[in-house]
């Protein structure tokens, strides 16, 4: 563990508390302790094969911990950890961009799997185009004309289709937004766009939990990391105690030895 890395004031929205994950004879995690606060973006680095997708997918409840590991949701431990619980909860995950439909316009993609519905049961068409439109100039900053709620996602760059889903997550009242490698593939300006929807999940007082092996992608948008090292936790860092090159210096050295002092 790192130094003195002060805890944040609150609640944690979800909390790891000695998570181990064993496949066979695979140790993926642990002994994990990790927390994400209100309205924080949390970082999580780490190696392939470090545990990183282990560690969210058991946040996700696609995992149950090992016996003795413990799963905390706003403070009250949670002994029947699935995927319909977290996402009961509010854990929204935004996959990578193929999680759209292309060929359908924004709209639908905004309200794909919980469309609202007149009172004579029937799609409420107008309803998830005007609310698209609103979402898209209030959230998303899409004041241009060019990018209607009627457009088909196939037009719009990948920057503005992790909008979308990010912005989706959001509508749907996600108290947590999981993103996995948000940025892959994205030219450098699309991924600027994607990491200003990141701030913008603070913004509106929702956490996150961001993850990349792009530290430049990362370090900018989070306010605590964590870096995972062979399914351990190897450091837990404030962003205001450590710089970007302390903390390449740092992951440096827990490559090449496994240790951070
Ligand atoms: N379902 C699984 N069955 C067996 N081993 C797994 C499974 N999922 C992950 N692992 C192993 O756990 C370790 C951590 O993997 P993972 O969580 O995917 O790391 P990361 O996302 O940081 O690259 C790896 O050694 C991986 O092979
Ligand atoms: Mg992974």
């Amino acid at each position: 563990m790192s130094e003195t890395t002060p805890t944040p004031a609150g609640t944690p929205v979800i909390e790891l508390r000695n998570v181990s994950k064993t496949f066979g004879e695979v140790r993926s995690l642990s002994g994990i302790d990790f927390a994400v606060y209100p309205g924080e973006i949390v970082g999580l680095l780490g190696d392939n094969g470090a545990g990183k997708s282990t560690l969210v997918k058991t946040v996700m409840g696609f995992h149950r911990p090992d016996p003795g590991g413990e799963i905390w949701f706003n403070g009250k431990l949670i002994d029947d950890w699935s995927v319909a619980r977290a996402r009961d909860l509010g854990i929204e995950t935004v996959y990578q961009e193929r999680a759209l439909c292309e060929k359908q316009p924004i709209w639908r993609n905004m309200f794909m799997g919980r469309e609202p519905r007149t009172k004579w049961g029937l799609l409420d068409v107008k309803k998830m185009r005007s609310e698209s439109a609103r979402l898209m100039s209030e959230h998303m900053g899409f004041t241009s004309a060019a990018v209607h709620p009627d457009n088909v996602v196939s037009t719009m760059s990948g920057g503005e289709k992790q909008g979308v889903a990010i912005t989706r997550a959001l509508y749907f009242d996600a108290n947590l937004v999981i993103l996995d490698e948000p940025t892959m593939g994205l030219s450098l300006t699309e991924t600027g766009k994607t990491l200003d929807f990141v701030r913008n999940i603070k913004a509106v007082g929702k956490s996150a939990i961001f993850i990349d092996h792009n530290i430049f992608h990362v370090y900018p948008v989070v306010d605590r990391l964590y870096v995972l090292d062979r399914g351990k936790v190897a450091g837990v860092y404030d962003k205001t105690q450590i710089s970007m090159e302390d903390l390449i210096d740092r992951l440096y050295r827990v490559a090449r030895t496994g240790s951070l002092t």
